[in-house]
């Protein structure tokens, strides 16, 4: 056992704690915006909605936290670490530069954190050198972010990525998710027409130029689609497609109905596409299309004949 000597050794087997960092931001009444980082936040009650901290007798943000009657508590993700140092230094202006968001009573709200909470002072009690701060939660936002640690004096992050986030942030799984709502209304008209994926497919070939069911099959293999003569023969069943159908090699081409089964197609395809678009910017629009083609521009080539 160690008897208490020193604030050195109890200081040590504290830090065995391993803790998130946070910022906590206030307004002072002289409007200064006053911010300092703190890992000895805790939450308190879920209803009422409470957490707590504590700050040093000596810090130079006492007096405003001693008197606010709002503050804000940031929890830092894992690529914050230059902002939880710059606001451990006593007393400089920590928010120079930074882009703020306000909340209630004005107080400063910082971006890029893992969730935030913006709260009202409930209690302060005294706790030896410092003074434990209760705050009652007004509002508070979380992001899908990796939060920074500390344990025995070091920043570290969580180790390794699990399945779940490798799945929620891998670009194949994203992309996936995103065409299956971009198509989800295409794919609803398909399923009430009862035409396939692959049967779409080929009619949408169709509908750019006239070309073999051979041809079809090719170009649609290097989309992972099999297009085969059953699909030829339904197309035609339902008077969609016309041609040599029985031959392979021989041209097939939409008929008027099929023109017009792709027409209302593409347009409810056009229509979910401005949907989904309608909330972003429209530069963020035009950027996501180049981005996609880019993309797929490391696709391989259908050669051509
Ligand atoms: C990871 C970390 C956690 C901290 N936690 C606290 C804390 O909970 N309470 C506190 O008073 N100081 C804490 N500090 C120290 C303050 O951030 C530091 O004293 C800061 O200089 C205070 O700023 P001020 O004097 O300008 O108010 C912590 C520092 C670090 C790096």
């Amino acid at each position: 056992m160690t008897i208490i000597n020193g604030s050195g050794d109890f200081r040590a087997a504290l830090g065995s704690f391993a803790t998130g960092v946070t910022i906590v931001t206030t307004r002072a009444a002289d409007g200064k915006d006053v911010g300092m980082t703190a890992n000895s936040f805790n939450s308190v009650s879920l209803d009422p909605p409470m957490v707590l901290w504590s700050i040093g007798k000596n810090a130079l943000s006492q007096p405003a936290f001693a008197t606010a009657d709002h503050f804000a508590v940031h929890i830092l993700a894992s690529d914050q670490e230059e902002l939880s140092n710059r606001f451990a230094r006593r007393g400089e202006d920590k928010f120079a530069g930074l882009d703020l968001e306000r909340g209630p009573g004005d107080i400063p709200l910082l971006g890029g954190c893992a969730a935030r909470f913006k709260c009202r002072t409930a209690y302060r009690y005294e706790g030896g050198d410092h003074d434990i701060i209760v705050g009652e939660v007004l509002e508070f936002d979380h992001f899908e972010k990796k939060p920074l640690l500390f344990h025995r004096g070091k920043y570290s992050a969580l180790a390794g990525v699990s399945g779940a986030e490798f799945a929620d942030s891998s670009l194949g799984f994203l992309l996936a998710r995103a065409q299956f709502a971009v198509f989800k209304d295409v794919r609803s008209e398909l399923e009430r027409l009862d035409i396939s994926l692959d049967q779409y497919f080929a009619l949408a070939a169709l509908g750019a130029k006239s070309m073999s069911a051979q041809d079809i099959h090719r170009h649609g293999s290097f989309y992972d689609r099999s297009f085969g003569p059953a699909d030829v023969e339904k197309l035609e069943e339902r008077g969609l497609v016309e041609g040599e159908t029985e031959r392979l090699d021989a041209d097939l081409k939409l008929t008027a109905a099929g023109r017009q089964t792709m027409v209302r197609l593409l347009a409810i395809g056009k229509d979910a596409e401005a949907t989904l678009l309608a909330q972003f910017e429209p530069w963020e629009g035009q950027w996501l299309k180049s981005a996609m083609d880019r993309l797929a521009s490391g696709m391989p080539e259908v050669p051509v004949d």
